[in-house]
């Protein structure tokens, strides 16, 4: 789970993505198990604790993030991980940016394209606006999709 600084929105989508993969009885995958973890684009908040409105919004839902630590994304992140989920277009074009192997590419796809194919939407940050439940609500449609997906991969 990938946004801008990481203390935000790739820490809630974290924790929902977590949750939901607890919930969800999913045969491993490519042979091995699920792992998921999120970073950010920036480094500024290296190390820090997820937003106290992050954790708030995600306490409200059950979900404790309160154990995450904030980290920027490094380039092994394209071989560790599958998937590099993103929640808007600024952290797609950044993502591509880092992505230099070729079919890395492929690996990062928009969080919301999973819930609403092709219509561009975007988790907007909440860091300014205060719109952590709006956010919490759109990660939650996003992972649960995006778990569809996986889902129906298998079948
Ligand atoms: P996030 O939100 O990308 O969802 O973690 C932000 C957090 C911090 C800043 C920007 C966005 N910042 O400018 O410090």
């Amino acid at each position: 789970m990938l946004c801008l600084g990481n203390i935000c929105r790739s820490p809630i989508a974290e924790g929902v993505l977590k949750k939901l993969l607890k919930e969800t009885t999913l045969p491993s995958f490519n042979n091995h198990s699920w792992q998921v973890d999120s970073a950010g684009i920036g480094d500024w908040h290296e190390g820090d604790l997820p937003d106290p409105r992050a954790i708030r919004v995600a306490k409200q839902h059950g979900i404790d993030i309160s154990d995450q630590r904030a980290r920027q994304i490094r380039s092994e992140d394209f071989d560790r991980f599958d998937y590099i989920l993103v929640m808007d277009e600024e952290n797609l074009k950044e993502a591509k940016q880092l992505a230099q192997k070729s079919g890395q590419h492929q690996q990062i796809k928009m969080l919301m394209d999973y819930a609403y194919p092709g219509q561009k939407i975007i988790v907007p940050d909440p860091y300014y606006t205060n719109r952590f439940e709006e956010s919490y609500q759109l990660i939650f449609e996003g992972c649960q999709a995006f778990i569809k997906s996986i889902v129906e991969l298998q079948n």
